[in-house]
């Protein structure tokens, strides 16, 4: 049976930590299936459909399938028969806030695990919230997102009133 694993996430925008995390899943699993949710916590810049397309095009392949879903990753798992859940770690100090996701998704669903990836060293100072920072304060990301990323950021940012907030 092929293997599958949902990366679930907010992708506001989609960063290069974001692609290595998905290239390395796809080596570990026939099928990835990247799903683009609401994280209540945060302000996003881009709609759901918005940063799915950019995911798209920056990350897409034959293996991999990008969604977006407005409700629980646990149900989301349950809907697709996935027993995994993948979620990048870059250091210690975003530890705890993964181990209780992990633990309220396994509460929500018990078939479900969720497996911690790296990413490459060169990218573990970049953070979608850090990316929006610099561009509202007319700094480049060049380097840290795809340039057509990139791009959309800065219209985002000359589009003016409220989309500012990181
Ligand atoms: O990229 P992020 O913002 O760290 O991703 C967080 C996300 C979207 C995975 C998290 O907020 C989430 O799982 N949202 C969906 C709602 C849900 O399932 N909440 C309970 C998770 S414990």
């Amino acid at each position: 049976m092929a293997s599958l694993a949902i990366y679930p996430g907010s992708f506001d925008p989609p960063t290069y930590g974001h692609a290595d995390v998905i290239a390395r899943a796809s080596r570990l699993f026939d099928r990835v299936i990247v799903a683009v949710l609401v994280n209540p916590g945060k302000r996003p810049w881009f709609t759901v459909e918005e940063r799915a397309a950019m995911i798209t095009e920056a990350c897409g392949g034959s293996r991999i399938e990008v969604v977006t879903f407005d409700g629980l990753v646990a149900e989301l798992a349950q809907r697709h028969g996935a027993s995994t859940i993948i979620r990048g770690l870059r250091g210690a100090s975003e530890f705890d806030y993964e181990r209780q996701m992990a633990l309220m998704n396994r509460h929500l669903n018990n078939d479900v695990d969720t497996i911690f990836l790296m990413p490459a060293m060169e990218f573990g100072h970049i953070s979608s919230t850090l990316v929006k920072e610099v561009v509202s304060l007319g700094g480049a990301v060049t380097g840290l997102v795809p340039p057509k990323i990139e791009a959309r950021l800065q219209q985002r940012r000359e589009g003016g009133s409220g989309i500012r907030q990181v």
